[in-house]
């Protein structure tokens, strides 16, 4: 009904994404392929507002099924992974959502995330017909 995907380390985050290019240009025939490379070649063109890599390490990404939203999934997924930073002695995490976002702004408001940074984007104009604000989100874990 949802996943969470994160690292501590963004250098090998930068390094997955590269490997996950050929796999990614292997499969342009399939529909989803197209949206998600569509997605990366805009997100590199607009890059969003960045927090310290030395401070705030962890990047995380998190979905929950639409049919399955509003239940707590996401909540009790975030604070799982949050446990496991703090375990790991991860000194803070990052992450990025628009202001459009209520239900993602919500949630890490919650959980103690701060608005870092945020800056005007055309990123989703595709999807969303108009520019929108690229927000980057801070939480100090120690
Ligand atoms: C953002 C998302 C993960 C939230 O997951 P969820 O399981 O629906 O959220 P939860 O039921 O655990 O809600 C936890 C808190 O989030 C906030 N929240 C959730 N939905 C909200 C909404 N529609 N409006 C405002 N706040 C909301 C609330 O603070 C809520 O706490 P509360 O119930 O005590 O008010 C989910 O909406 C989602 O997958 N959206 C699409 C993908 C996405 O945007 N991912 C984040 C990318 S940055």
């Amino acid at each position: 009904m949802g996943f969470i995907v994160g690292t501590a380390d963004p250098a090998r985050y930068r390094r997955s994404l590269l490997r996950a290019a050929p796999l990614l240009l292997s499969r342009l025939t399939r529909p989803d392929t197209r949206r998600s490379l569509r997605y990366l070649i805009r997100a590199a063109r607009w890059p969003g507002p960045h927090a310290s890599d030395t401070l705030y390490p962890a990047h995380l990404h998190l979905n929950v099924q639409q049919s399955a939203r509003g239940l707590g999934a996401g909540e009790t997924l975030l604070r799982a992974h949050l446990a496991l930073l703090r375990d790991a002695r991860v000194p803070g995490v990052q992450l990025s959502t628009t202001t459009e976002n209520v239900a993602a702004l919500g949630l890490y408001r919650k959980l103690g995330f701060r608005v870092a940074g945020e800056r005007q984007t055309p990123l989703w104009e595709p999807w969303l017909g108009h520019p929108a604000r690229h927000v980057v989100m801070t939480l100090a874990l120690r």
